[in-house]
């Protein structure tokens, strides 16, 4: 038997990784982000020791504030976690300095320069630079070009450039947003957040597909028939009305996200385990994918907006009743549709996408449903056979299942589908980690596997512009139909499925 191969790059990849020292340099370190998800991220990586002992983290705002009131502020937002790991937070808190700035204003961001050299000295973070753009989406381009500006983005192997969803509002904005952005540093600078691709159960189905031998042989339109990808929460719009106006459910979440998902599910192997590399399948797979009815695509997507709903003892407000809603909204919190993917592997397959703010579960979950048996032999307990489903859990019952038939007990031969099932938490043992936690760490140690590429943001716009236009010049073609609040959407969307003979999976 032939000795198997070593991958020397793999290898390179297992080791252990170490962030160099260097300073984390957050803009909006007064906002919600910050003190709710970079903090405890930070905080956690700490206590992980994952952190060097030469670190320093300097939060960036207008407010005048003082390293002691960052402190004071970012203790208060983590006090019950606090609680459990003072002496850690006492040790933590002693990297979290302040410098007010404002971004518009290039003397601050000049200002900010010695500022860094201070704390250089003062921390041995020896001039690297993670500059976290966790600022409104209007300073992405302003941001990176005020830092280019100050100098602070000239050395590539030293300084990098984190920004936030939403990059961009549309294919045009995104370019444009990447021109600017480019123009400031080089790509490899730049890492383009989306907080899903943080999540294990999201990298894990790299691993599922380039893993495991038996996957690839029937993961192709021979095999699979169609697949869903579901994003579903059970939360409103709650205090994010003012953001949520003007985005919607298609921009906030099947723009990345599902996109994302998308991509991972159907991309080609990488020659190696390489970031480019991986980056180059989902920017292929992205531009071979489209929308299932180009010439008419308001007959591919459903939009909705949930309407009140919930029980007598505790009623739920509909959207267009939520504070700081336009009770005349059309923004859409759902939205279903189906697309194609137009290459070798997928061709002639639908995927179904489908995302939506107060549905009766929170899961994300992507359902890869394959061809049935070419004949039946035996009667299905339910009376119609079901097809084999692979399901991979992204969250909260983190995972993967596999539907297949067995024989149902008794004296005849009837199927019967039954479920094997992985749990991360049984297998594992602990919870994973926060997506903000792998991804912070990934972006101090320069290692852009898991952002998002520029090809590959303005490959899931073009996906979606003639939805957006249709928006935008004849909204009356793509309707929003009501929902009750903790139903699972209009019944539009079932209607998507229906003319192809399929039904959303209802978990
Ligand atoms: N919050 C979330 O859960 C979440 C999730 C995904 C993505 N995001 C993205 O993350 C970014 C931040 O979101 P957020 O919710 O934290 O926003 P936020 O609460 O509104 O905070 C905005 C921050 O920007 C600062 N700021 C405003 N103008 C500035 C200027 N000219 N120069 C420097 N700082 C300025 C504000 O502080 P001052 O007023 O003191 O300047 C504040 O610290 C956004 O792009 C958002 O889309 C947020």
């Amino acid at each position: 038997m032939p000795a198997q191969q070593t991958n020397p790059l793999r290898v390179g990849l297992r080791q252990e990784r170490v962030i160099s020292p260097q300073c984390l340099v957050i803009f909006g370190a007064s906002g919600d982000l910050t003190h709710r998800k970079l903090i405890p991220a930070l905080f956690e990586l700490f206590r992980q020791r994952r952190l060097p002992s030469e670190f320093a983290i300097l939060g960036c705002a207008r407010r005048p504030w003082s390293d002691e009131d960052f402190r004071a502020r970012m203790a208060e937002a983590m006090a019950s976690e606090i609680q459990q790991h003072q002496s850690a937070w006492e040790q933590f808190s002693g990297c979290l300095f302040y410098e007010p700035v404002d971004l518009q204003k290039d003397e601050d961001v000049v200002k900010l320069g010695s500022r860094l050299e201070t704390l250089d000295r003062l921390k041995a973070t020896r001039g690297n630079r993670t500059f976290y753009l966790s600022v409104s989406p209007a300073f992405y381009g302003s941001g990176c070009r005020a830092l280019a500006n100050a100098g602070l983005l000239q050395d590539p192997s030293r300084s990098r450039v984190v920004i936030e969803k939403p990059f961009g509002t549309d294919y045009s904005s995104a370019q444009s947003l990447n021109r600017v952005v480019q123009s400031c540093g080089q790509e490899s600078q730049i890492f383009r957040i989306d907080h899903y691709l943080g999540k294990e159960t999201v990298q894990n189905i790299l691993v599922l597909r380039f893993a495991n031998a038996i996957f690839e042989p029937i993961w192709n339109r021979n095999y699979i028939s169609s697949v869903q990808i579901t994003a579903a929460e059970t939360v409103g719009v709650e205090e994010r009305a003012g953001y949520y106006e003007t985005s919607g459910a298609l921009r906030d979440m099947v723009q990345n996200h599902l996109t994302q998902m998308l991509a991972l599910t159907t991309m080609e192997a990488p020659g190696r385990f390489d970031p480019e590399a991986i980056r180059n399948e989902k920017a292929k797979v992205l531009q071979a994918a489209r929308l299932a009815y180009e010439d008419e695509p308001w007959k591919c997507c459903v939009r909705g907006q949930y309407s009140r709903g919930g029980s007598p003892a505790s009623p739920l407000a509909g959207y267009r009743q939520e504070p700081g809603v336009n009770p005349e909204s059309t923004t859409e919190t759902y939205v279903a549709m189906k697309l194609f993917i137009d290459n070798w592997r997928w061709q002639g397959v639908p995927f179904y996408l489908r995302t939506g703010k107060r549905l009766p579960k929170r899961l994300s979950e992507v359902v890869l449903t394959f061809r049935k048996a070419p004949v039946q032999l035996f009667d299905a307990a339910g009376g119609t056979p079901t097809a084999n489903q692979l399901v991979l859990r992204i969250q909260p019952d983190e995972g993967a299942g596999f539907v297949f038939d067995v024989k149902a007990p008794g004296s005849g031969m009837r199927s019967r589908p039954v479920d094997m099932h992985f749990s991360y938490d049984e297998s594992f043992g602990e919870p994973s980690d926060e997506g903000y936690v792998r991804l912070l760490a990934d972006a101090m140690l320069g290692d852009p596997t898991l952002f998002t590429r520029s090809d590959e943001v303005e490959a899931a716009w073009r996906l979606y512009t003639p939805l957006l236009e249709l928006i935008e010049d004849a909204p009356a073609r793509l309707p929003v139909y009501p929902y009750e609040a903790r139903t699972w959407g209009p019944a539009a969307s079932d209607s998507l499925l229906a003319e192809d003979g399929l039904m959303w999976r209802r978990p």
